[in-house]
């Protein structure tokens, strides 16, 4: 199991998680998106070219395991007054069919491992809506502290979300 940049080796698996998307999480607020740029947005994110305003550097990964596209988690560098209540320094998606098998604790592990050795941050907040237990519980299996819950106000309605602080 591995995590790397997002690469055109894996493109094909990859745009099988997004028709899977479409398949079991059709309204949902997803981070699997537009294969024909993956490879390019992501660059540009982490090098931060062409970034939209108020957009941070960010970096993405891709978990790979057995040669199967798994899932991504990016990784902002840094919070804005937006992401400092929602959104967080990290958001993360296991593709349907590789849900409950330990992938998003993992992967969240392995991520935290960049984030001290690479940006050298010494803690990152993580958001979840409230109702997401899957989250919830990667998160606190990695160390998350609750700060607080705030409501946001987004286009798919109004929300309450846990904020948590992993140290690292
Ligand atoms: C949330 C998500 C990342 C979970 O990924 P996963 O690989 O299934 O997570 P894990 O297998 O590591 O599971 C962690 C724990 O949560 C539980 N869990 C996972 N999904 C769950 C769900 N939908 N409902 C209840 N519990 C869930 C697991 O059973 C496991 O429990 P345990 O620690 O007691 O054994 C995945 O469902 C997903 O991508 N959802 C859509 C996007 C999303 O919500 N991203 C997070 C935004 S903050």
């Amino acid at each position: 199991m591995k995590l790397i940049r997002p690469h055109r080796k894996f493109i094909q698996s990859y745009i099988e998680a997004i028709e899977e998307d479409e398949l079991f999480r059709p309204n949902a607020e997803m981070i699997f998106s537009e294969p024909e740029t993956i490879i390019e947005r992501s660059y540009n994110f982490e090098h931060g070219i062409n970034l939209p305003i108020n957009y941070v550097r960010a970096t993405a990964f891709w978990l790979i395991d057995k040669e199967k596209f798994i899932g991504e988690i990016n990784i902002r560098h840094e919070l804005n007054s937006f992401l400092i209540n929602y959104g967080g320094n990290i958001g993360y998606e296991i593709r349907h069919s590789e849900c409950f098998k330990g992938y998003g604790t993992k992967m969240l592990s392995m991520a935290l491992i960049y984030c001290k050795e690479t940006l050298n941050l010494n803690k990152v907040l993580i958001t979840c809506d409230d109702d997401n237990i899957g989250s919830i519980k990667i998160i606190e299996t990695n160390g998350g502290i609750l700060e607080n819950k705030v409501k946001n106000s987004l286009l798919r309605g109004n929300i309450i979300t846990r904020r948590y602080w992993i140290n690292i």
